[in-house]
C-alpha cells in the first residue's frame, strides 16, 4: 500500500492569496454593485515595455523558420542572457559573479521553492517572521521542520527571526544554531531594506558560523537609497557562503512570461563539494529550462530602450508607494516600507487583528490587501498595500480610505 508524503499534512491552511480570493470572491456575489480595488497580492499591472515585446515578437518569428528554429535550451540558459545579467546586474555593481554562475530558471518562486532540495534534511532553517510564505512551505513539504504548534504558531524546529517596528524590520543574527538561513531584500511583505553594512555583519556570520544564505533579491529595482546593496554579491566574503534568487517579474513585469535566475557562486562549498554543481546536476535532471522567445525577452530588459522603459514602469510603481505612504499618514497611520520596494507595511489601528482589519477595509472601502499575520505571527498587527496596481485605483483607494 502506498503512502503520501505526510510532511504535507503539516501545512497551515490554505494558501494566504487563495484564502483571500475566497473572501472577496463571496463578498463580491453579496454586493455585486461594489467596485473592488485589489492592492492585495504583488501581481504587476502595466503592460510589458516596447522592447520587450519587440524582442518578443522577432523571437517569434525566429522559431518558425527552419534556420533559426530552437529546441531544448541550454541547461543552464542561453549564453546570451547569462552574460547580459553577469556584465548588468554584477560586474556593473562591482560584484564578482561570471555567467557561468548563472542559472537562468522561470522565476523566483520555483528556484525558491526548489533551492532546499540540494541539502539534507538535517540542515535547521532560519526565515524571518513574517516571511514570504514559500521559502518556509517548501521545507515543511521536505520534512526538514517539526510539526506546526499551535501555542507559538510556530514550527518546531525553525529559527524564527522576529522582523518588527524594534529591528527596523532586519532581523538580529540567530542565537540559535541555524543552517539554511533565507533573507529577502528589498522585503517582502514588510517593505524594508537592508544596508550594505547590516548586509555585511550576515556573510561574516554565515562565513563564522558555516551556514549559507539564501538571499532573495527579486525587488532589487526597486531600490533608490545608495546604501542599499542591490546584490549580496557586493559583500566581501558572499562568494563563500551565499546563493541568490532572482527574478525578473517585479523588474520587468514577467509575472506572467516567466523569468528569473539563481547564482551559486563556485567558491561555494560544502566539505569540498561544491553546491554549484549540485545545483546543475539538479537542473539538469527536473528542469528543461527556460523558453527561447522568454529568454530573448529577458535579454531585451539589459538593451538600453528597454533599460529606460523599465526604470519609468518602477517609477510609475514607486509613484504609487509614494501616494500610499503619504496618504496613509496624513490620515493618521503608522507606515512603513514604500522607499526602496513596492510594498506599503502599515500598521492597524486600535490594536485590530490583521485580518479584522483586512474585513474593515473591503467591507467599508471595498479595497483589498493583505493581512499581516498571513506572513507569520510577528506580521499580527500590520497590513501590506502594493504597489502595483494602476495609479488610477491608487488614488482611487485612497480616496476611500481616507474617508472611513
Ligand atoms: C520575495 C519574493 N520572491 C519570489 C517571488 C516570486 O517571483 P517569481 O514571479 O519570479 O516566481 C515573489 C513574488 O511575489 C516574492 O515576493
Amino acid at each position: 500500500m502506498y503512502k503520501i508524503n505526510d510532511n504535507y499534512l503539516k501545512l497551515q491552511g490554505s494558501y494566504l492569496f487563495s484564502t483571500i480570493g475566497k473572501k472577496v470572491a463571496e463578498y463580491s456575489l453579496a454586493n455585486p454593485e461594489k467596485s473592488i480595488i485589489r492592492l492585495g497580492i504583488g501581481d504587476v499591472t502595466q503592460p510589458l515595455a516596447p522592447a520587450i515585446i519587440e524582442a518578443l515578437h522577432s523571437a517569434v518569428d525566429e522559431m518558425g523558420k527552419a534556420e533559426t528554429f530552437r529546441g531544448y535550451a541550454p541547461e543552464l540558459g542561453y549564453e546570451f542572457l547569462r552574460n547580459a545579467i553577469a556584465k548588468n546586474d554584477y560586474e556593473d555593481r562591482g560584484a564578482d559573479i561570471q555567467a557561468d554562475e548563472i542559472f537562468v530558471s522561470d522565476g523566483a518562486k520555483s528556484d525558491s521553492g526548489n533551492i532546499q532540495e540540494i541539502f539534507s534534511l538535517d540542515n535547521r532553517v532560519a526565515v524571518c517572521d513574517p516571511v514570504y510564505p514559500v521559502y518556509l512551505d517548501a521545507n515543511v513539504m521536505a520534512g526538514r521542520t517539526g510539526e506546526f504548534n499551535k501555542g507559538t504558531e510556530r514550527f518546531d524546529n525553525v529559527v524564527y527571526m522576529p522582523c518588527r517596528e524594534e529591528n527596523g524590520f532586519v532581523p538580529e543574527l540567530p542565537k540559535e544554531p541555524a543552517d539554511l538561513i533565507y533573507l529577502c531584500f528589498p522585503n517582502n511583505p514588510t517593505g524594508s531594506a537592508i544596508t550594505k553594512a547590516q548586509l555585511q555583519e550576515w556573510v561574516d556570520y554565515a562565513n563564522r558560523t558555516g551556514a549559507v544564505i539564501i538571499y532573495d533579491a527579486a525587488y532589487e529595482a526597486y531600490i533608490s537609497e545608495a546604501e542599499v546593496p542591490h546584490t549580496i554579491f557586493e559583500c566581501e566574503g558572499a562568494r563563500t557562503c551565499a546563493i541568490e534568487l532572482k527574478s525578473f517579474s517585479k523588474n520587468a513585469g514577467f509575472t506572467g512570461t516567466r523569468l528569473g535566475y539563481t547564482v551559486i557562486p563556485k567558491d561555494l562549498k560544502c566539505g569540498g563539494v561544491s553546491l554549484h554543481s549540485l545545483w546543475a546536476r539538479r537542473h539538469g535532471t527536473k528542469y528543461n529550462g527556460a523558453p527561447y522567445i522568454i529568454q530573448k525577452a529577458g535579454e531585451a530588459v539589459y538593451s538600453e530602450a528597454g533599460k529606460r522603459q523599465l526604470k519609468e514602469q518602477v517609477a510609475y510603481y514607486m509613484n504609487n508607494a509614494k501616494i500610499i505612504k503619504e496618504g496613509l499618514k496624513e490620515t493618521g497611520y503608522t507606515v512603513y516600507g514604500g522607499v526602496n520596494a513596492p510594498y506599503i507595511w502599515l500598521k492597524t489601528p486600535d490594536k485590530t487583528t490583521s485580518w479584522e482589519f483586512f474585513d474593515y477595509l473591503l467591507e467599508r472601502a471595498n479595497v483589498v490587501g493583505t493581512p499581516g499575520s498571513g506572513f507569520g505571527p510577528s506580521g499580527e498587527g500590520y497590513f501590506r498595500l502594493t504597489a502595483f496596481g494602476s495609479y488610477e485605483n491608487t488614488v482611487a483607494a485612497m480616496e476611500r480610505i481616507k474617508k472611513l
